[in-house]
């Protein structure tokens, strides 16, 4: 499958067989972390594996996993992170995604689903998990096998704007 093939087929996943995910696929996802690029090569990202019973009844304090065994607090260090000199904007978030984009792709091509979440209480998860005040959890990435069929690849036909909306050639 080429990788466009593999993002086309990649949705959304909201429930969740009770099968764990397997440490040697886990492995692999945090290796495909692991490589993602940052700005200036800073690696302001830090990543909290949550999979033993315990952690997934704090995390559920803060967000909803949608049962998955599995999830990846994706945090940042803005300590850490470059800045931009002419603005002084930080890459702290930008890093943090690319992160977890290669961890979701690299579960999708193990077959395995997953559901990005940025709906959840951050002072729960900074409380729960006992963070250092300089990393802010950025997203959530759950992950598991999906229960039921899968989201039709050919959907962004309709679910996204159209390519033409999306894109313009030198001038907007
Ligand atoms: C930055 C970001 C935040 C998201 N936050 C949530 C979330 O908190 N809860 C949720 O169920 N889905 C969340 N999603 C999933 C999106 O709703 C989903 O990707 C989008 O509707 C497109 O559907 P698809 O992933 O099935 O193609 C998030 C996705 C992104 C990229």
């Amino acid at each position: 499958m080429s990788f466009l093939e593999m993002a086309e087929a990649r949705y959304s996943v909201r429930d969740y067989t009770d099968k764990k995910v397997e440490q040697e696929k886990l492995k692999k996802i945090l290796e495909a972390a692991h490589v993602a690029p940052t700005a200036a090569n800073k690696q302001p990202a830090r990543l909290v594996v949550v999979q033993e019973e315990e952690g997934l009844k704090k995390i559920g304090k803060a967000a909803n996993i949608y049962g998955a065994p599995l999830a990846i607090i994706v945090c940042s260090d803005h300590t850490k992170a470059w800045t931009r000199p002419f603005d002084q904007k930080k890459t702290t978030d930008i890093d943090a995604t690319i992160l977890t984009d290669h961890m979701m792709m690299e579960a999708a091509e193990l077959g395995l689903g997953s559901v990005w979440i940025c709906y959840f209480k951050p002072d729960v998860i900074r409380q729960e998990f006992q963070l250092p005040d300089t990393l802010e959890p950025v997203n959530i990435l759950a992950i598991g096998y999906a229960n039921g069929s899968p989201a039709d690849p050919k959907r962004h036909v309709t679910q996204r704007i159209p390519l033409d909306e999306l894109v313009y050639y030198e001038n907007l």
